[in-house]
């Protein structure tokens, strides 16, 4: 099976590796947050025996994530607490203490109308549609040309408009940056220079899915995972998991994008952001990013020990493996392992799907 394969010789001083965020006094903690919004539970972590058999590894456990907070993805973790950091941090809305969101909505009435904005090649985007939807909001979502007609509907069906942009996702997200302004708020996942906090907070946002994984895995007697696999796109979730794995040194971290879209496996190699030129075709439509958020690969770079890129062969493969365990997951993936043998057993064929059947945007 196709596939390239980084072993990072650079992962340095894990501390430096950005810490968890424990929230603002104002804003208080993510998870207290996801779980004042509507429907919130904590995502089961699955425990796939046929999976760590195939695999040769004692145990392989899966956060799935194809239900969360209503959406087919954990995209609306980060989405949702990069929107309330903005209206209390950046915005300076004095929200006070609310219960749920009919609360958090007339409490931030006195902003008036406003507009969400974000570029999407995933599920991003369809998250950031909801928290308008919930907050009486309008959002514009961009996509880059190509997305699929169902992934444009899932974005619509949450009250939003959606502008196809003739070009990649780069180029979707360069063009939803200049429509910031007053009453637009830009909400990315990805940073570029002088854009840092919003993408900030999605990662910090994503810590909920690491706290879960933590309590879930303590109830089951162990300390922590000894390897972690995560998708990547632009490396927001790596940088989350980087965060919430890098100074415990308990954990060897693998992170694993397309062939055609390996910009941080390539950017690592490089040791700086490298551009991978599109198109990116892959099936794996939620990681084709030909350029890693500058925020997040630092923390990459600091804290993976391994960098793999597959070809789609390999996701197919690993959603029919996936399916006999009874999970349906998408073509882009998360697992959370444990108890492996060494590391090197686990076989870039053989990474594990956690997220929707047909991922929306
Ligand atoms: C299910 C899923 N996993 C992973 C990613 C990529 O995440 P990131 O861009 O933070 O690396 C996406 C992006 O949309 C996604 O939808």
């Amino acid at each position: 099976m196709r596939h390239r394969l980084l072993v990072n010789r650079t992962p340095g001083d894990r501390s430096e590796a950005a810490p968890p965020d424990a929230g603002s006094p104002a804003a208080g903690s993510p998870l207290d947050y996801h779980r004042r919004l509507p429907g919130y539970a904590a995502t089961p972590l699955r425990r796939l025996d046929a999976v760590a058999k195939r695999l040769g590894v004692a145990e392989v456990w899966a956060k799935d994530e194809s239900e969360r907070l209503g959406l087919p993805s954990y995209k609306i973790l980060g989405a949702s607490w990069a929107v309330y950091r903005t209206v209390t941090d950046d915005l300076g809305v004095d929200v006070g203490d609310w219960h749920d969101i009919d609360e958090l909505r007339s409490r931030l009435a006195p902003l008036g109308p406003m507009e969400l904005v974000a570029a999407t090649d995933g599920n991003h985007g369809r998250a950031v549609a909801r928290m308008a939807r919930l907050l009486g909001w309008d959002a514009c979502i961009l996509v880059p040309a190509g997305t699929a007609a169902a992934r444009i509907e899932g974005i619509g069906s949450e009250g939003a408009s959606v502008e196809v942009v003739e070009g990649t996702y780069d180029e979707a997200v360069e063009q939803a940056a200049g429509y910031a302004s007053e009453r637009r708020l830009v909400i990315s996942d990805t940073s570029w220079p002088g854009y840092e906090r919003v993408p900030r907070w999605v990662i910090d946002g994503y810590s909920t899915v690491f706290g879960e994984i933590a309590g879930q895995l303590r109830e089951d007697g162990t300390e922590a995972p000894t390897h972690v696999t995560i998708q990547m796109g632009v490396g927001a979730l790596a940088a989350a998991a980087g965060a919430a794995y890098g100074t415990a040194h308990l954990t060897t971290l693998v992170g694993v994008e397309p062939l055609d879209a390996a910009c941080v496996l390539a950017s690592v190699a490089a040791g700086a952001a490298v551009d991978v030129p599109g198109p990116h075709d892959s099936a794996m439509a939620g990681l084709n990013c030909g350029r890693p958020s500058p925020l997040a690969l630092p923390v990459v770079q600091e804290s993976y020990a391994v960098l793999v890129a597959v070809g789609d062969e390999a996701a197919e493969e690993a959603m029919r493996l996936l399916a006999t365990e009874g999970v349906a997951a998408g073509e882009s993936a998360r697992p959370a392992s444990r108890g492996c043998s060494p590391w090197r057993t686990i076989r870039p064929a053989g990474w594990l799907s956690g997220s929707s059947p047909t991922p929306a945007c």
